[in-house]
Formats: C-alpha cells, structure tokens, sequence
C-alpha cells in the first residue's frame, strides 16, 4: 500500500483511538517512507535485484570473510541472515517466535502486536519515549527507580518524571503510580512505568497486591489515555511459588478501551543473552490489520532513523534458542543460579542490624536493596566510595538513601561476606560501634 504520514495518522487513530491520542509530537510525524529497505524488501527473490546496497555473492547469499565465517558454525539461510541487514522492523521468523514465547500460557483472545525488533530494551523503551513522550508529558515511576527511565524519557524527550514511592511502611504500594499521577491535569494522556521483577527492588508483587495496581490503573485510564509500559527485563526471574510470573501486560491487554499496554522485553536477561543486543516493542491493544500496519509504519520509521536496521547477528543466534525445543529448560538451568544466590543472601540479610540497613521486600530478579535509615544522615555515594576504599566492595548507591546489590554476579558463597561488608562500612560511617 502507498501510503503518506496523513494516511498512516488517519489509520491508526481510527483503529486505535487512545494510543493515537497518547502519541507525541514526533510520534504524529513518524512516517516510514517506501524508499531504499522497503523496495529491496519488495524485490526480494526476483532473479534481478539491484536495489539494496549490500555486497553479495549474485545471488542474494552474503559474502562474509572467511576469518569472521569461522567464527559461527551457522550455514546456509541463517549465514546469510547473519551477515546481511536484517529488515527495519527485525527478521520476520524471530518476531512470530518470540510472539510465540511469549505467549505461552496466555488465551488467545488476548490481544498482542507482532513484536518488533529492537537493539536491546534500552532501544525500546527509548522508541516507547520518542513515541510517547515529549515536553509537557507527565511519566509516573514508581520510586526507587532504574535511572535510565530518566534518561530515555526526560533527558532525551523533555517528558516529566512523576514519581511516588514504590514501598510504604516495609510493603509494595500498588498505588503508587496513580499517585504519581494525581496532580496531572483531567483528560490528558500520561505514560506509566510498570517494572516486575523490578530493579533496582527485586520484587514480583502477589497476586492481591497485583490486582490492587490492575485495579488502580484501570481507574487512572478511566481519566485519560493511559500508556502503561511494562519493562519485563527480568521476566520469569520470580523465586516464590506463590508469586504470579508471568507479565502485567497480559492482565492489562485489552482490558479498558483507554489503557496502552506495551510490552518492552527481550533476550538480554531472559535468554541471557546481554551481547546479542535483542529487545522487542509489542502493544497490548487489537488493532485490525490496518491500523496495526501503521503503527508497524511508525516504529520502523523510528528504528529507520536511528539504527537503520536492527542487529542480524544477535536475532540469529537468538533465533538458533527459539526453534530448539530446548529454550525452556537451558533457560531455567541459568535461572537456578539466580535462584541459589537468592536463597543465599536471604539468610545473611536476616542477620543485618536494622538500625544500619533494612532490606526492602524482595523475592524475584537480580537484586536486593537495601535502606540507610534516614536518621543516619549518610549518603549512599560516600558509603559507597568507603566501601570500594576500604573494604575492597564494588555495590551501587541510590539517592535519597538505597544501596543496591546485585546478587546475580556475585558466587552464592561470597554474598554472606559481601553484605557483612557492607554492614560494617556502614557502621564504620555512622560511627556506631559493637
Ligand atoms: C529494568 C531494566 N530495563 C531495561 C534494561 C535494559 O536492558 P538492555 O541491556 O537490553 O538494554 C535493564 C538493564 O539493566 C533493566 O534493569
């Protein structure tokens, strides 16, 4: 279809009213052109093609050097795929895979987007910010909070962060995000960040707590478009049986005419695969084909500027897990490691003094954060510096008062030391003694 940015606006207001209302400045003017990508694309398997600029063998096949071919034991199709660009919105076959994954479990009349590729989830979330954001535009993140949510939407967009504590009183606070967004004017569009397992907390909310922030944000679409972006960074990575795994965006899809869910999620912690540079951008909303033409029309034009195409190498490699059979069960062998130094920090934070730490609620993902008593005075950037000075420790410092360890990257028997480190150094500090 020929279409012009008038078209593709028309379209998908038509077919999805509220996303469209939600849509920034630049996200109105996002318009994939059919030039060079789209062409080629469109020539594909003719026995003359002379539109992409990419070296070839005459016949469509990639002519890596043989030094880097060596490198992949990968032939044939998937050679080709990995040396060549990949098309705009990501290889056809890894998209209806990874639609595939993800919706294990899930009933088929929820709706869900064809994914489309993006560079790692960082790249998606800032695809999520220049589509949605924009001076002037409230975003509610729940706080504490992983910072480059600030970077993606207000650094590069001019987006307001809104944030409202995440924790009350030792406990999740579901409504958290309809807090943060309380002071925002009736009826305009605002973006929501919904993390789980989060960072920097590594926490999976349960079930009631869950339906209690369904319940609130439905409420808030009630009283405006509503983008609610679900960052599943950590999907799957949940240690309690009673906690639900799977993710927000699925009780959120389709659930209130108002209400956008997007899906940012991908290879790079899932699949372990932080190299590969894999994300994936999916919407929660049933679109028809048209309007979902469209919004495909958009986000390429977005990786088109940006990227150009998204990375061939990682989505093979990626795709190679995807067709195994296997991807399940390598995955949770991985997950078991998270799990055991999970299981071994947890008695050791029993044991901190909580007059110098408190561990917030934890029970998922890579992390644990814990909590200087404000009446300490110290920040977090002096307890840090003290403790890779002093007691040869690297951990992360959040303001006002947080410190952050990633258990992930630490031996399950390290991490009783590591937390008696940074208990002392902390006692050191606030100059208490035992
Ligand atoms: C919550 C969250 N979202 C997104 C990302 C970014 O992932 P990627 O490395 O694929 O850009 C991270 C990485 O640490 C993260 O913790």
């Amino acid at each position: 279809m020929s279409w012009n940015t008038d078209d593709v606006n028309r379209t998908l207001e038509a077919g999805a009213p509220a996303l469209y209302a939600a849509l920034s400045p630049l996200g109105r003017r996002l318009f994939y052109p059919p030039d060079i990508p789209a062409q080629a694309q469109e020539a594909k398997g003719r026995s003359f093609n002379g539109t992409i600029g990419i070296f070839t063998d005459g016949a469509g096949g990639a002519v890596p050097l043989p030094s880097m071919a060596a490198a992949l034991t990968l032939d044939g199709d998937d050679r080709n795929r990995a040396f060549l660009y990949s098309p705009v919105p990501g290889i056809r076959e890894v998209r209806e895979r990874w639609r595939g994954w993800q919706r294990r479990g899930v009933a088929a009349s929820v709706p869900s987007t064809l994914p489309v590729v993006t560079a790692g989830l960082t790249h998606g979330l800032s695809m999520v910010a220049d589509l949605f954001g924009g001076e002037g535009r409230t975003v509610a993140v729940p706080a504490p909070f992983w910072g480059n949510y600030r970077q993606t939407f207000a650094l590069r967009t001019g987006a307001a962060v809104s944030t409202a504590p995440a924790y009350r009183d030792g406990h999740f606070h579901p409504g958290a995000v309809a807090e943060a967004l309380s002071a925002a004017p009736e009826g305009e569009p605002a973006v929501a960040m919904v993390n789980f397992p989060s960072n920097p907390g590594g926490y999976a909310p349960t079930r009631g707590e869950r339906d209690e922030l369904r319940r609130t944000l439905l409420e808030v679409a009630d009283r405006r478009p509503l983008v609610v972006v679900c960052d599943d960074a950590y999907a799957g990575l949940v240690y309690d049986p009673e906690v639900p795994r799977e993710s927000m965006f699925w009780e959120l899809a389709g659930a209130h005419e108002r209400l956008v869910p997007v899906k940012v999620d991908g290879a790079t912690k899932e699949f372990s695969f932080f190299g590969g540079r894999v994300g994936f951008l999916t919407f929660g909303v049933d679109l028809g084909e048209e309007a979902a033409a469209a919004l495909e029309n958009k986000l390429s034009s977005l990786v088109r500027s940006t990227l150009g195409s998204p990375v061939a190498l990682g989505q093979t490699i990626l795709l190679q897990a995807l067709r195994s059979g296997k991807a399940e069960a390598e995955i949770r062998e991985v997950f078991e490691i998270a799990e055991r130094r999970y299981r071994a920090v947890r008695p050791a934070l029993d044991d901190l003094d909580r007059d110098l730490l408190r561990p917030l609620p934890f029970n998922a993902g890579f992390f644990v954060l814990l909590e200087i008593p404000e009446k300490l005075g110290l920040d977090p950037q002096r307890v840090r510096r003290h403790l890779l000075d002093h007691h040869d420790t690297g951990i992360v410092a959040i303001a006002p008062r947080y410190l952050r360890i990633a258990t992930c990257s630490v031996a399950a028997d390290a991490l009783p030391e590591l937390v008696r480190r940074v208990e002392r150094g902390v006692r050191e500090l606030a100059g208490l003694t035992r």
